[in-house]
């Protein structure tokens, strides 16, 4: 250890008669150094905790929590009054680029379109409404404070995407995706669905679905997103619905590369949802499209106002069901 011993009359900090000026000096020089770098530091540290700490009700905001929705409102959050989710997904994990792209799940559009009838509600539904819908189901979770922070920022972020979809030229409103699924006439093979994951999507969702985590901390969520089990998304879903998994995944999966057929889209959709995730209350979901007879024909659970077994509902074949509905 080095051990410094000040002796007065050798320091040469010491005052020495004859160097009032060099004090007063070094002095204001120490000061005006010390208010400069005290000064910047206060602005740094503003600059880095308005965006980042304070959530505020603006677009910025909005984009963060729909691309970092587990870490920003999910399980792990220190605070217990912010876990709004019980899965670990971000509301990108379906709504790629934060619901810039256009094509499949965009949300570029999506500020227009409410309010709007929704079957499932038996009501109008506002795009808040709307966005609750995912939490508590894509999300597994409840929904948001009406008026509260995180749910302004997210419609204010979706009212800018459309602001931005609307300014641009439609010269560029290119939509990359293959074309729209078809619907195979045939019920879904989870035999052939199996063989589709393992060599298409496990290389990403991993050998068990589970995803991958993006470290050991959960609450940094995941770089492959689970495709079932606990943080998924729940039984009541959309995604969980095999035409509507079929269309997202022909049209955006393996992700960079969406090159399924029609029939691989349609019996990895179907593996994928014969998989355990999270299961919404029977009692909730019964209260689903009270006009039954505007439930998709791919719901997974009952009841339905048709005689058709709810594995046919679950993995088709769909025509009959459709044939059905027409007739009446
Ligand atoms: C597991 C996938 C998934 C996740 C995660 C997800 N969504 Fe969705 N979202 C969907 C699907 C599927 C639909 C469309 C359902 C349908 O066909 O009507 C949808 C529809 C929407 C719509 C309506 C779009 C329109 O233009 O009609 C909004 C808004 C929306 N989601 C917001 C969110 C928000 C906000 C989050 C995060 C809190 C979120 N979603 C998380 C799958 C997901
Ligand atoms: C190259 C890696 C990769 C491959 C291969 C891949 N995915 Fe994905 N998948 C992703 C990424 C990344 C996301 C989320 C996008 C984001 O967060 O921006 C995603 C999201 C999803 C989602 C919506 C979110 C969720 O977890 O439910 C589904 C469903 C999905 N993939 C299914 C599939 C299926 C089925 C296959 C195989 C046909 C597949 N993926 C292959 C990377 C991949």
């Amino acid at each position: 250890m080095f051990n410094a011993t000040i002796d007065p009359m050798t320091d040469p900090q010491s005052p020495r008669p004859g160097s009032g000026w060099t004090v007063v000096v070094a002095v204001s020089s120490v000061v005006a150094v010390m208010a400069i770098v005290g000064t910047w530091f206060v602005l740094s540290q503003q600059r880095r905790q308005v965006p980042d700490d304070v959530p505020a009700p603006t677009e910025e905001y909005g984009r963060r929590l729909i691309a970092q929705t587990s870490w920003l409102i999910g399980p792990d959050n220190p605070d217990p009054e912010r876990r709004f989710m019980n899965s670990r997904l971000n509301c990108g994990s379906c709504h790629l680029d934060t619901g810039m792209q256009p094509g499949m799940l965009s949300l570029t559009e999506s500020f227009t379109k409410y309010p709007r009838f929704s079957g499932r509600d038996g009501k109008e539904a506002d795009l808040k409404e709307r966005i609750d819908g995912c939490m508590e189901r894509s999300m597994n979770g409840r929904k948001l404070p009406r008026d509260g922070v995180e749910m302004n920022a997210m419609v204010a972020y979706i009212r800018s995407l459309n602001d931005r979809w609307v300014a641009t030229s439609p010269a560029l409103r290119v939509v990359l995706e293959p074309p729209a699924l078809r619907t195979p006439a045939r019920a879904a093979s989870l035999e052939n669905g199996e063989k589709v994951f393992e060599s298409r999507c496990r290389v990403c969702h991993g050998g068990d679905g589970l995803g991958m985590l993006a470290s050991q901390d959960p609450r940094r969520g995941y770089v492959f997103p689970p495709l079932w089990g606990d943080d998924s998304f729940n039984n009541g879903a959309g995604m969980g619905r095999v035409l509507t998994a079929a269309r997202f995944i022909k049209a955006r999966m393996p992700f960079g590369r969406p090159d399924l057929t029609d029939d691989e889209a349609f019996d990895v959709a179907a593996y994928i949802n014969s998989k355990p995730r999270p299961q919404m209350s029977a009692s909730r979901l019964e209260q689903d499209y009270p006009d039954r007879s505007t439930k998709p024909v791919d719901s997974p659970y009952g009841p339905y106002a048709d005689p058709f077994p709810a594995e046919q509902h679950r993995f088709g074949p769909f025509a009959p069901i459709e044939a059905f509905y027409k007739k009446k």
